[in-house]
């Protein structure tokens, strides 16, 4: 792995770069004062809100906010990564980039790729001479993997036996720890064995074509179907995706990139000319997968079996994407027939129609808004007040702009403006009113406030039997308020018939005035009774899915295990 690059050098390099030149190469600037202008290519404009200083050597856009110095300009605008970006300001600038701990890079990884590119490179002829490759040849062709495909794509077969590889390229000590660093060999009992036998092998290439793994298919239907290389120092799965080199090697531009899940849907699809498919290595999509994919190209396309398991696939992929939709880029999401995979699919009907298919993807916002629809009852007016809670934290996660604006506004046309009160709102204090504002104007209804609201009107609901108590501990602006004022009255039975005196009890603290701004609210209420239980229920459940979340976190962080987990889950909804 490459060192770090000190941040000196960083410093010294944006120091000899002109952003104004580098820009200017890339969209035509004219001075404007001391600075230069160009309308925004972040954003769609008319008018020109994009400046860039050469003062100091920074961009910005007034119109969509959009800022940063050479390096950022390289990555948002050719959509380099970090690391590329300080390459190629280096190699304009003519400078080495240096890495911490050493010479120029950490420990050499050279002779790995050699290892693994060797190793390929045995695979494949494998597969053309090993006596028994006639059994891979034929599990192939059973397949229906065209030759010519199967050279695209450099699969190989690792022969049966144990030290196949090892006697190939294991001659001595260190090639043998190569072998082992590399990933392509195991040890039990201080006995050295070849990782894959008898297997079909897919070589994994990383974006600039150098193999770092391979994924090694059974040929029958024994378990592990599927043998993939261990992290090394040169394969990280979470990063790679199977196929990207190929897609880069047949397209001349990749406009746009579909997620699929295994190594044979990749080359089957490519096989029947839909050539960019990528697959991750049997992980979901990580935030690093989607970065390499979005600096291909601004369109992908998530592929999943239509069951459940790809439902919830597909889901988690979701919110993977979320935070890096930005504006210009797309995400959609393609369910199959359940029982299909992109493999079976594309054998039996073909580009075209699956092209179609991908063609009539569902958009990332559909999906969101039709999955957390079908959690709630959408006729109702808790059931839309619970779809606006399940989508704010989820829309909160896009970066800022017009598409998470006009997230924001389909979510409040699906939810109506009556089920946004009954939301998360914070309670308002006095504080957070702006001066001049009307006292009563209408301000979100939240349950806390409604309750309270309930309760000061009629104080006698505080004894009515049977009300939820589960809710105190829950973490929002005025719960403390309510519950004191429950407990207030239950213990004091004669407040509930004189408001007079209940207020009293809040004299000269600020909750006081709160409490009176909310005794003068009107209240479009018939049946308090009801609409009080149905405050407390609501607070009731928000605490369940508080804590829920709150022991997802502590087992993400791994304070818990997953059995305690599991257990404290059982504890919060003992019906289920
Ligand atoms: P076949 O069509 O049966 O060859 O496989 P597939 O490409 O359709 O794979 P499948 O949908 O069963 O699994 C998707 C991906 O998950 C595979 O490409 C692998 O990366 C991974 N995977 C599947 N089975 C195993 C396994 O047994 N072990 C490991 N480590 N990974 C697996
Ligand atoms: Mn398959």
């Amino acid at each position: 792995m490459a060192g770090r690059i000190p941040s000196s050098f960083i410093d010294d390099l944006l120091n000899r770069v002109d952003i104004v030149d580098l820009v200017n190469q890339r969209i035509p600037l004219k001075k404007a004062g001391k600075d230069y202008q160009a309308c925004c290519p972040f954003h769609d404009e008319k008018t020109p809100s994009f400046t860039v200083s050469r003062d100091k050597q920074f961009y910005h856009c007034f119109g969509c906010s959009a800022h940063g110095s050479a390096i950022g300009f390289l990555m948002d605008y050719d959509n380099m990564s970090f690391v590329e970006a300080i390459e190629e300001l280096a190699h304009q600038a003519g400078v080495e980039v240096p890495r911490e701990g050493g010479q120029n890079t950490g420990p050499d990884c050279r002779p790995l790729y050699a290892v693994l590119e060797q190793a390929a490179h045995y695979y494949t002829t494998q597969l053309r001479s090993h006596p028994q490759a006639h059994r891979a040849i034929t599990y192939l062709k059973q397949r229906g993997l065209s030759g010519e495909i199967a050279k695209d794509f450099n699969i190989g077969y690792a022969p049966p036996g144990w030290d196949n590889l090892i006697k190939q390229q294991g001659k001595d000590t260190q090639a043998l720890k190569q072998l082992r660093e590399g990933g392509m060999t195991l040890e039990s009992e201080n006995r050295c064995y070849d990782r894959f036998r008898d297997r079909i092998m897919f070589p994994i290439r990383d974006h600039r074509g150098r193999t770092v793994g391979f994924g090694g298919r059974i040929l029958g239907d024994e378990k592990p179907k599927y043998l993939n290389s261990p992290e090394t120092p040169i394969f990280h799965k979470s990063r790679e995706l199977y196929g990207l080199h190929e897609a880069h090697k047949a397209l001349q531009k990749i406009t746009r990139l579909l997620v699929v899940e295994g190594y044979m849907d990749v080359v089957a699809l490519a096989q029947f000319g839909i050539r960019y498919a990528v697959a991750t290595l049997g992980t979901a999509t990580t935030p690093d997968h989607l970065e390499r994919i979005f600096r291909t190209t601004p369109e992908v396309i998530f592929c999943f079996d239509g069951d459940r398991a790809g439902r919830d696939a597909g889901w988690k992929a979701l919110n993977t994407a979320l935070p890096l939709i930005r504006e210009g880029r797309e995400a959609r999401f393609l369910f199959l027939p359940d029982g299909e995979d992109p493999d079976t699919l594309v054998r039996k009907e073909g580009k075209s129609a699956f092209e179609q298919r991908i063609q009539n993807a569902t958009p990332l916002s559909q999906f969101l808004f039709d999955k957390l629809s079908e959690q709630v009852d959408m006729s109702s007016l808790d059931g839309r007040a619970r779809l606006n809670e399940l989508a704010k934290p989820l829309i909160a996660k896009l970066p800022h702009g017009t598409f998470k604006e006009m997230m924001d506004e389909h979510l409040n046309k699906l939810v109506g403006r009556e089920a946004r009160y009954v939301t998360n709102q914070p309670t308002t204090t006095n504080r957070a009113q702006k001066p001049g504002a009307r006292q009563n104007s209408l301000q979100p209804m939240t349950p806390v406030r409604l309750a309270i609201t309930l309760l000061l009107k009629q104080p006698e609901l505080a004894q009515m039997p049977g009300l939820p108590t589960n809710w105190e501990t829950l973490d929002k602006p005025g719960i403390g308020l309510l519950a004191e004022l429950l407990h207030t009255i239950r213990e004091n039975p004669s407040l509930a018939s004189n408001k007079g005196a209940l207020f009293e009890r809040w004299r000269g603290r600020k909750e006081g005035q709160y409490l009176s701004r909310l005794a003068n609210t009107e209240l479009p209420t018939y049946d308090c009774s009801s609409e009080f239980k149905d405050a407390l229920m609501h607070l009731q459940k928000q605490l369940g899915e508080q804590s829920q979340d709150q022991l997802l976190e502590q087992y993400r962080q791994g304070t818990i295990t997953e059995a305690q987990y599991k257990e404290r889950l059982r504890q919060l909804y003992p019906g289920k």
